[in-house]
């Protein structure tokens, strides 16, 4: 683990919100409130940002992350709107809201942030200091609840200190949330799918939609960090040519997904070899699984050839990661 971080906690006044927008744009992580719950912010564009998150909450896996925008206007850079998301995003946002879409050419969010998904999950949030920090910092901010993975999602900015001080920037101070629960999660990828329970009740979503939700699968609404994928819904990204993992040889033809400063045996024979992290650091080797993963998988080898990487630490959820991109499908 990293040296622990000294976490300082501030009323939400302009001095804060202009602290937070430079600690974002620093590669920092920022707890702020939404009108929900209080999220762990970083800036969605830059992958070792979102990597530290990952490690600040202590997620096991690589989940997928919400991303914060100001606007719709500002969505629609991230993502692709059908009829029916325009309609909801028309009808609730600024507010408890999130949308899964189709991921936008061009969009800017790191891979890691989506964990490798082609869908996006984005969210206009209504409260005051969430729309000035995205305002003044102008970029996608993603923001999963601000707990420790396995904890329930804060409220107040004392919970977050509890869970999360020591091991994130800042945490700005907006007194508590008011709708207390997450916000609502709707796949808008085909036909409209209730992911999540939350802010906004299932009528009113219907009643916007003009036509009834299709349900969550039993269970998951009580999960915390679940990822979220009934039907046609991937829940993990997955490569079309087989992974083989903990490879210290590699054979001619393979691809090699390489980690740290000596390459395995043969690795002059592969067709083609990206270095997760020469220096070996488990950050900079998040930032970089699923973009590396995506361009091996382009280079029509017959197997990617994964070096072993270390389990403490971030190397749990990148070993996650592989182990469901290398299973059988
Ligand atoms: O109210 C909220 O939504 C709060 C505030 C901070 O905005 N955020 C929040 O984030 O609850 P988080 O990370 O704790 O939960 C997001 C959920 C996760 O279960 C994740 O698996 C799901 O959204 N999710 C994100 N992207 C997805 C995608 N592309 N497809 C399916 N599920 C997705
Ligand atoms: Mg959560």
């Amino acid at each position: 683990m990293t040296a622990p971080l000294v976490t300082r906690k501030t009323p939400a006044d302009t001095a804060a919100i202009e602290a937070a927008v430079r600690c974002l744009a620093s590669g920092g992580l920022v707890a702020f409130p939404t009108e929900t719950v209080y999220g762990l912010g970083a800036d969605a564009t830059n992958g070792e940002a979102v990597a530290r998150l990952y490690a600040a909450k202590g997620r096991p896996a690589f989940n997928p992350l919400i991303a914060h925008v100001v606007d719709r206007a500002a969505a629609q850079v991230l993502a692709r709107f059908d009829a029916d998301a325009a309609r909801l995003a028309a009808a609730f946002w600024p507010g408890p809201l999130t949308l899964v879409l189709p991921k936008a050419a061009g969009c800017p969010v790191a891979e890691l942030a989506t964990a490798g998904l082609d869908s996006i999950a984005v969210r206009v949030p209504h409260h005051a200091v969430a729309q000035k920090i995205l305002a003044g910092f102008a970029r996608p901010v993603v923001a999963p609840s601000a707990n420790r993975s396995g904890h329930v999602s804060p409220t107040t900015a004392e919970h977050v200190l509890a869970d999360l001080g020591g091991r994130i920037d800042f945490i700005v101070d907006g007194g508590p949330t008011s709708v207390g629960v997450e916000s609502t999660i709707i796949a808008c990828l085909g036909e409209p799918v209730l992911l999540r329970p939350g802010g906004v009740p299932r009528d009113a979503i219907e009643r916007a939609l003009l036509q009834p939700l299709a349900d969550p699968p039993a269970g998951f609404a009580a999960m915390d960090d679940a990822p979220l994928a009934p039907g046609m819904l991937a829940s993990h990204y997955a490569p079309h040519t087989p992974l083989r993992l903990d490879a210290d040889r590699i054979e001619a033809s393979e691809a090699l997904l390489a980690f740290g400063p000596k390459l395995a045996d043969g690795a002059e024979r592969a067709a083609r070899v990206l270095n997760l992290s020469e220096r070996a650091d488990l950050i900079e080797a998040a930032a970089n699984l699923f973009s590396h993963l995506r361009a091996l998988d382009a280079a029509g080898a017959k197997c990617i050839a994964v070096m072993p990487i270390p389990r403490g630490d971030l190397g749990e959820a990148i070993n996650d990661r592989l182990a469901r991109a290398a299973s059988p499908r």
